[in-house]
């Protein structure tokens, strides 16, 4: 992910979450963050942006900040996709756990994270708005 890549991340993000991040959040992830690891996946040879993720790792910990598709690209197997990718380049920089917070709501992320072996460490309570819900709080060891 470089700056330039933000407007049309925008976009995918406004299309997936009721509260999207602000630009400026990007921008702090792309510059800002010496811990963060945001990335574009890009179809070629169109070159468009149809997702993106964003993790943090400090060493041994892993946290999965932000996972979306624009909607034309869901359901086809991409995130699966770009979960491998994380978890591979994560396990060579030396990660022993990843978790990730999604609401209880979001079957489709629940199935995701439970095929790659995530479980439920505990609820943050009240922790989304609009609409309130709370958080799963998923872990996984690898
Ligand atoms: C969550 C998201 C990244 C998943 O990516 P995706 O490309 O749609 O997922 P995949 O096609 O790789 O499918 C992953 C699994 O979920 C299943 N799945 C796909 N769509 C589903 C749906 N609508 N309901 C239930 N399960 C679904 C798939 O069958 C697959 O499981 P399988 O391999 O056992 O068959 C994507 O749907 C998205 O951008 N959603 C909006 C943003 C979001 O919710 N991000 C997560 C926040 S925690």
């Amino acid at each position: 992910m470089v700056e330039s890549d933000i407007p049309d991340i925008l976009v995918i993000e406004r299309y997936s979450f009721p509260n999207p991040w602000k630009p400026a959040a990007f921008v702090g992830e792309v510059h800002n963050s010496p811990i963060s690891h945001p990335m574009v996946l890009v179809i070629r040879p169109e070159n468009i942006i149809v997702g993106y993720v964003i993790y943090w790792q400090i060493k041994e910990e892993v946290q999965i900040n932000n996972i979306a598709l624009h909607p034309n690209f869901r359901g086809r197997g991409l995130g699966t996709i770009m979960m491998k990718y994380v978890f591979e380049r994560v396990i060579l920089n030396g990660a022993r756990y990843i978790i990730l917070e999604v609401r209880p709501s979001n079957t489709t992320a629940l199935h995701l994270y439970e095929k790659f072996g995530f479980s439920v460490l505990g609820v943050r309570k009240g922790y989304y708005i609009n609409p309130a819900e709370d958080a799963l709080v998923m872990g996984k060891t690898v």
